[in-house]
């Protein structure tokens, strides 16, 4: 039996973004730029290049310049033809999701990560949805969200991206208990989130990425606060571990958390000196940097 497909993706982006101010103040964090796109284009890429074919946006208060980014700017249009910028046009245009492909959806107050999720209810419906949150940046090829859907498809469970961490790092994270299985595919045996020091079932942490079955929406539903005061998604899924079962992927590749200063950052920077249009010139600029930088 083949399970049912993944067509949808949720991106909440709804979170004051704290960590970034006064950069966050008016502009959204999902729009800091890594080189020169925004961190919610990679993430609707990685969706895209994984089979999506619907883009929820679960939006709030000075939100809407997502919604206009994914939307065509004629005017802009225009004067790049009129200047014969064919390549930055061509780019645009590929950026582009089709005609009725996204929706928004505002979180009116952010409640925390499971509220932004629930409000998804009625746009994703009875079907499994991808979530990804898009300050959580992966240098890998395939995608992340392409090696998950390939799991699923042979399990057909709920699937969590994760990676290895620090042991003395890990009561920042939701980490997962391993169960049998490769890398590529294992049981989760446990989630904990947030635990104390000496109580992390393994030392892997929850990587920003899910394959999560409708039933979770019900869950949250009558979720109540946790962590930080917020309605948290880890909470909701301990519960429907209780019902359906869970899968690890280990993924291959690289994280960047750009919701930190560091990863961000460094995320630029290696994102940087991949570009084969800047990456002489910028390499050069930053071991001056590097050698000028006191410590
Ligand atoms: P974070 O916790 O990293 O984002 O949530 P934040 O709360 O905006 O950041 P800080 O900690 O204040 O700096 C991960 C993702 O979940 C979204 C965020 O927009 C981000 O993309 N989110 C978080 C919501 O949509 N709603 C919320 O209530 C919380």
């Amino acid at each position: 039996m083949n399970p049912a497909k993944v067509r949808v993706a949720v991106f909440p982006v709804a979170g004051l973004g704290t960590r970034f101010l006064p950069a966050t103040k008016a502009m959204p964090k999902e729009m800091l730029p890594v080189v020169d796109r925004p961190l919610i284009q990679y993430a609707v890429d990685e969706a895209k290049e994984a089979g999506i074919e619907h883009f929820v946006f679960i939006t709030g208060r000075n939100k809407g310049v997502i919604e206009d980014h994914f939307d065509r700017q004629f005017e802009l249009e225009e004067t790049l033809k009129k200047r014969n910028k064919t390549a930055a046009l061509n780019e645009l245009q590929a950026d582009l999701p089709v005609a009725g492909q996204t929706s928004f959806t505002r979180q009116q107050e952010p409640l925390g990560l499971g509220h932004a999720v629930w409000c998804a209810r009625d746009l994703v419906g009875n079907e499994p949805f991808a979530l990804l949150l898009p300050d959580m940046l992966f240098k890998s090829s395939p995608g992340v969200l392409k090696q998950m859907i390939a799991a699923y498809e042979k399990t057909g469970k709920n699937v969590i991206a994760v990676e290895e961490m620090a042991t003395d790092a890990l009561s920042s994270y939701g980490v997962v208990g391993r169960g049998d299985g490769p890398d590529s595919m294992f049981e989760i045996t446990r989630m904990v989130e947030k635990p104390a020091p000496g109580d992390a079932p393994s030392n892997l942490i929850i990587s920003g990425r899910y394959i999560l079955q409708p039933e979770i929406f019900d869950l949250i539903g009558r979720q109540s606060k946790g962590a930080g005061g917020e309605i948290q998604i880890t909470d909701a899924m301990q519960k429907l571990m209780q019902k359906q079962g869970f899968t690890g992927v280990k993924y291959q590749g690289r994280s960047f958390d750009c919701g930190s200063k560091v990863g961000f950052l460094t995320a630029n920077i290696v994102f940087a000196l991949d570009r084969k249009d800047i990456s002489r010139d910028f390499l050069t600029e930053l071991q001056n940097a590097a050698i000028n930088a006191k410590q």
